[in-house]
């Protein structure tokens, strides 16, 4: 049995968790996969200054990346550094050695995946990326290798695990955001620079991947609408369990026809819907088939040993597909597909929070706005307050046009008897 030599690019929560599993499961991994892994060289910035020394021998350490790139013995980099540069030159770098390149980077994956995908097809490389969505859930080789019978209508999930662990510490404990971003962080969910996480841009790198999978169509982060949960308040979390209701960052992909929507933001869902009851720092994705109809996966999107999980199966995939190694179809630019349209106005339910005066025709103005813009109501509740001068209204609305809703609001924000819009979330059933 030949060995495979290995390097990994960072040696973070990611990157020490891939260590830990093919040294603890190497025999395990020889007797089942009949494979002989082995990480040779570890990249990291300060080779005199690792995290964990009691975990890998020091001399595997380098800071100069060109021992791994002129190294021919190495036939697998494995990059777990994070962010755009120098990861995406040392992917290319990589490839165009003819080495096989596996990462667990959702950004320069995302950005630069069509490159990679050139880089890869011309030098009869690999390339994977299982762990850049859903942490240990497998869901892009799900997609690939497990649902190619059949058209897929419907991608909508929870695949961000800090936020997913905000949200549900938010609701559950009513505790607020800065407290729990503090414990997501320490816990090692979190990105290095958390705008990433809590703004949504994690949610929208990771959708971009998926989606363009699930659909067959590169949709680019460019063009993903995005919305984050710092806006969020106890306010908005009071409302929905008041109507029965949870609220997740979601990412959503839609498929009608050659139409494709796909948006990533805060969304209130029933309580009884199944991703509502996904919580802390696991995630779930939903997948409509049109042969296999609705399947839905779950399991923990973030942490050391789940992610490594996923960047291991994508190593021994590499291994046992070498010189054959199986390359996406549709035409990978760095634009959108010209054979897709996107769907910019999507429609969807939604839930407005107002803040309003307490006087007569105030809900007849708001309403009137509403029906101008062919925005019809499903509800409208005003909690009993103190306030003796202002109320406020939560307005719950049917299917409507995303951009007719965002044009009545900024109508009625300029009502005179409107003291300020104070949330608009999309609503799931
Ligand atoms: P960490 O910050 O924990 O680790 C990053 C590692 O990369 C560190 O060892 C760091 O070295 C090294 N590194 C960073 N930049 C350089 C550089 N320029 N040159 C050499 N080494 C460098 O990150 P994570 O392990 O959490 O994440 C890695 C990637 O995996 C990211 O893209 C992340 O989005 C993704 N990911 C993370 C998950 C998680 O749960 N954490 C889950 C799924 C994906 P040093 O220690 O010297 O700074
Ligand atoms: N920061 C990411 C998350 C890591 O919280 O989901 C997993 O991709």
């Amino acid at each position: 049995m030949n060995q495979t030599n290995i390097a990994l690019l960072g040696f973070g929560v990611v990157g020490s968790g891939v260590y830990r599993i093919l040294t603890e499961n190497h025999d395990d991994l020889n007797h089942r996969e009949v494979l002989d892994l082995h990480v040779t060289r570890i990249l990291i910035r300060d080779a005199a200054n690792v995290r964990d020394f009691a975990l890998a021998p020091q001399e595997l350490f380098t800071a100069d990346y060109g021992e791994i790139l002129n190294d021919d013995s190495i036939s697998i980099v494995v990059e777990c550094m994070g962010g755009v540069e120098p990861a995406r030159s040392f992917i290319l770098q990589a490839l165009r050695a003819g080495k096989s390149v596996v990462s667990s980077n959702k950004e320069v994956i995302s950005k630069h995946w069509h490159e990679f995908d050139a880089e890869a097809k011309a030098r009869d490389a690999g390339l994977y990326y299982e762990a850049t969505v859903g942490g240990g859930i497998p869901i892009l080789r799900t997609i690939m290798d497990s649902m190619q019978a059949n058209n897929i209508t419907r991608v909508m999930g929870i695949i961000n695990g800090t936020t997913n662990y905000i949200l549900t510490k938010m609701s559950e404990e009513g505790l607020d955001f800065d407290e729990v971003l503090h414990e997501a962080q320490s816990l090692g969910y979190a990105e290095t620079d958390s705008t990433a996480d809590v703004e949504g841009y994690d949610a929208t790198y990771k959708l971009s991947i998926l989606a363009s999978l699930a659909f067959h169509a590169h949709l680019p982060v460019s063009v993903i609408p995005r919305e984050g949960i710092t806006k969020l308040s106890r306010r908005d979390f009071a409302i929905a369990r008041q109507l029965g209701y949870e609220i997740k960052l979601l990412a959503i992909g839609k498929k009608h026809g050659s139409q494709i929507e796909v948006h990533v933001h805060p969304t209130m869902l029933p309580k009884t819907h199944p991703l509502a009851a996904v919580r802390g720092v696991f995630n779930a994705i939903f997948l409509t088939g049109h042969a296999a109809n609705d399947i839905m996966l779950y399991g923990r999107g973030a942490g050391s040993m789940p992610t490594a999980s996923a960047v291991v199966s994508d190593i021994i995939c590499a291994v046992h597909r070498a010189g054959r190694h199986r390359y996406i179809t549709f035409a990978n630019a760095e634009e959108l597909s010209t054979a897709v349209q996107l769907l910019e106005n999507y429609e969807s339910r939604f839930c407005a929070r107002l803040l309003v005066e307490d006087a007569p025709g105030v809900l007849a103005s708001v309403a009137g706005v509403l029906a101008k813009h062919n925005v019809s109501l499903r509800s409208v509740l005003q909690p009993g307050e103190s306030d003796t001068t202002d109320a406020r209204l939560t307005l719950l609305t049917h299917n409507a046009a995303a951009q007719s809703v965002r044009a009545a609001l900024a109508e009625i924000a300029g009502l005179s008897c409107v003291r300020a819009v104070e949330s608009l979330l999309h609503v799931e059933e």
